[in-house]
């Protein structure tokens, strides 16, 4: 399963922006234009679904710091359309690059569409759970679910929210039932999402599938992790902790080393087997109890003698570790890395990005300065972001207007030399709206 689309309304400076994901997902842009905000609007909606709307809401730092302002005031909701497609039918895809956008047949899609709305109470960190609904859509094939969604006979792809019976009472139901679900346990109240004592009704007789879709949905979705690995958090000796996954900064680095070495041996041989390309010496890295029961990293190099401590190895050493072993860790289905480059040698980087392409199945979503990142990855990845009156905006660098795709396929240009040629306005620093 996964993540095709997200769709955010009035977090932050996204005021309505669509992300289109890929395998990897590469956004660059001018200081101030989004991007890291784009990454923070995952993060929380990784972490709704994680632990839930209240968990979330008080990590990020309350409705106020989350919704869109203009003026000084909080404007209008923060609303959410997550798009996800299911596992079962990717085999029938083409593998074409632009298959993300052609449906074969069978495809089952999951759409999550909800908003947060600020309460009108004296303070506005007030905030409750506004509309919410599901939206399962599939074609004439896509099993069972064709039968409850009233699939015509032409496979004309209906969600419930259309049908015009059932219509408001498919809403009400699953909008009260996913209420529920965010300020509880989602996984355990599943059961009811669709409520199979209902024979009868035709919609809700797709119960089995339709939990397992939403279950598997929500792995997905919980699985998001954003890594904004900074070095000094990284060294840092950490408490060992049961399936513990790394954290923004890193400050886990050993903890999660230590759990991949039990959980995954080849995993962890393959993260080593790796970093020695950033310290070519490297024989191995391992993970030490200190006095206070904490773990810490050793590395070992040939000819050293005692093994390096965290606290004397480069920037680039910890920085590196962090980052592979995020991107070996098949607990995670997306994750968002702010800026790879620092504190990396471009080969460094460039080795980096190898292992990205080579994890099937785990999406990447980067953001960049840097222009051997840019022109490395393949070019259809490459998402420009930009500040246009006083709101975030996105697309395709290739797709910005015909005149960048002409220039860029005529050769003789990088895709690096283009965005910096002063040729695309969006690339350049200010709102674009004043320009
Ligand atoms: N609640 C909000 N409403 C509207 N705009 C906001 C809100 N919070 C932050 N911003 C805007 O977002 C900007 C920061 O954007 P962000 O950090 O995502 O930029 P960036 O593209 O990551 O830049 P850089 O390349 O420097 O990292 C702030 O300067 C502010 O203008
Ligand atoms: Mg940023």
């Amino acid at each position: 399963m996964r993540l095709e689309k997200v769709r955010l309304s009035g977090f932050r400076s996204l005021r309505d922006l669509t992300l289109e994901l890929g395998d990897l997902t590469v956004i660059t842009g001018p200081n101030n234009a989004g991007k890291s905000n784009l990454l923070a609007g995952l993060a929380f909606l990784g972490d709704v679904y994680a632990r839930g709307l209240d968990a979330a809401m008080q990590t990020a730092g309350g409705y106020d710091r989350i919704a869109y302002r203009r003026g000084g005031e909080a404007v209008g909701s923060v609303g959410f359309d997550v798009d996800v497609t299911d596992p079962a039918t990717d085999s029938a895809r083409p593998t074409s690059t632009s298959s993300a956008m052609q449906k074969s047949p069978g495809d089952v899609r999951i759409r999550h569409l909800f908003n947060i709305d600020a309460e009108a109470t004296e303070t506005v960190s007030s905030y409750a759970l506004g509309s919410n609904h599901l939206r399962i859509s599939g074609t004439a094939d896509s099993f069972p679910l064709a039968t409850a969604l009233h699939v015509d006979s032409s496979g004309v792809v209906t969600d419930f929210a259309e049908l015009p019976t059932a219509r408001e009472e498919a809403e009400n139901a699953v909008s009260e039932i996913l209420a529920e679900i965010f300020v509880k346990n989602w996984p355990t109240n599943l059961a009811t999402l669709f409520r199979p004592e209902d024979a009868d009704n035709k919609f809700y007789a797709i119960s089995e599938p339709a939990r397992n879709l939403a279950s598997r949905m929500r792995g997905v979705v919980a699985g998001i992790r954003i890594l904004r690995p900074v070095p000094h958090l990284c060294r840092q000796p950490a408490a060992p902790g049961p399936n513990v996954l790394l954290s923004q900064y890193g400050e886990n680095l050993p903890a999660v080393a230590d759990h991949l070495r039990r959980a995954a041996p080849a995993t962890w041989l393959s993260v080593q087997e790796v970093m020695t390309t950033v310290v070519p010496g490297l024989l191995k890295i391992d993970i030490v109890p200190t006095e206070d029961r904490k773990l810490a990293l050793r590395f070992e190099e040939r000819g050293v003698g005692r093994p390096w401590t965290a606290g004397e190895v480069s920037d680039g050493t910890v920085q590196a570790l962090a980052l592979v072993l995020a991107l070996f860790d098949d607990r995670i289905p997306l994750l968002g890395i702010e800026e790879p480059e620092n504190a990396l040698h471009p080969w460094i980087l460039r080795e980096i990005l190898k292992v990205c392409t080579r994890q099937a199945g785990k999406q990447v979503v980067m953001t960049t300065h840097s222009p051997v990142l840019v022109d490395y990855v393949p070019a259809e990845s490459v998402h420009l972001m930009w500040r246009e009156g006083g709101q975030s905006k996105i697309g395709k660098m290739l797709e910005l207007d015909t005149d960048v795709r002409k220039v860029w396929e005529g050769g003789g240009t990088n895709l690096f030399e283009l965005y910096d040629s002063g040729g695309i306005p969006q690339a350049t620093p200010g709102d674009a709206e004043n320009q």
